[in-house]
């Protein structure tokens, strides 16, 4: 029996983890967690991974910004389903931003905010009892959604590739400290995803994934416990190159380069 808590599953890539961990594990059965604000979405869902693959489901609708509201979330699943084997701190906001425009800085604080702090909102309040369990040899593993975005600043997108650099930095440090205590610590940053995120975007998106291609594996890789991964693979190839292209070249490459556009109104 697996025992797995998402965030950010009311749409695209949560709800296809979701929709892909029921499938994986329909026959040894498995208990999900799923969290986000639109509660209509995450019944929807809940109802399509009870009747169509037996899963158990339990439905928090709540914000990531708000860590009581998860402490809470994390106190009653543990207590209704046990101790999680896999939390996947997915959910994310993507928005335009420039820093010249006084308005933007809503946005800035909600990007940050939901993408780094509701990180920690989601792991924080399991991990006590994420290190019990481990000790009787139950699996403990903390996933993390970053971003390519995170690998260099990208323009017009200020905030949200600074809470992607954020949040990899982040996972790597937690990383770290869970090595204590044998809780694997998994970094997922997606490329292009076929997601509502990326539907609204104008620009070419190269190497773009199915997102029902991208759930299944991500879950290998988590299977596998890979530390850091960059799915699809060609990304990451291109996420390589990007670390070590100099600054000044950097600047050059990005000058004109396409962007999401602003959105006046923060989350
Ligand atoms: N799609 C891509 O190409 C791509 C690439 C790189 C990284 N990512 C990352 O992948 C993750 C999922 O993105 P996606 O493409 O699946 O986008 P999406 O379809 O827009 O889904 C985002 C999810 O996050 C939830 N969410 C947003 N703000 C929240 C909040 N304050 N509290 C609780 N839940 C919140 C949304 O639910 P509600 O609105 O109902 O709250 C939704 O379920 C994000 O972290 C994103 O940055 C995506």
């Amino acid at each position: 029996m697996k025992t797995i808590f998402i965030t950010g599953a009311s749409s695209g890539i949560g709800q296809a983890l979701a929709i892909e961990y029921a499938k994986r594990y329909q026959q040894t059965g498995v208990s999900i967690g799923i969290v986000a604000r639109r509660s209509e979405h995450l019944q929807f869902l809940a109802t399509q991974l009870m009747q169509q693959h037996q899963a158990k489901c339990y439905v928090y609708a709540c914000d990531v910004r708000d860590a009581k509201a998860l402490a809470n979330a994390a106190q009653d699943f543990m207590q209704q389903a046990g101790t999680p084997n896999i939390v996947i701190a997915n959910a994310g906001v993507s928005r335009g931003t420039l820093t010249e425009y006084l308005e933007d800085i809503a946005a800035f604080q909600a990007v940050m905010d939901i993408n780094v702090m509701g990180m920690v909102h989601t792991f924080q309040p399991f991990i006590t009892s994420m290190k019990q369990a481990r000790k009787t040899g139950a699996q403990a593993q903390l996933v993390g959604v970053a971003s390519v975005a995170g690998v260099r600043g990208l323009p017009g997108s200020g905030a949200y590739s600074a809470s992607k650099a954020a949040a990899m930095t982040y996972l790597e440090s937690l990383r770290s400290e869970m090595q204590h205590h044998d809780i694997a610590v998994t970094t997922v940053a997606p490329g292009y995803i076929r997601t509502p995120m990326t539907d609204i975007n104008t620009y070419s998106m190269p190497f773009l994934m199915e997102v029902e291609v991208f759930a299944r594996k991500f879950a290998d890789a988590v299977e596998k416990q890979t530390r850091y991964t960059v799915i699809p693979w060609q990304m990451g190839v291109v996420a390589r190159l990007m670390r070590f292209i100099p600054p000044v070249l950097w600047d050059r490459l990005t000058r004109n380069a396409p962007h999401k556009s602003r959105i006046e109104q923060p989350e």
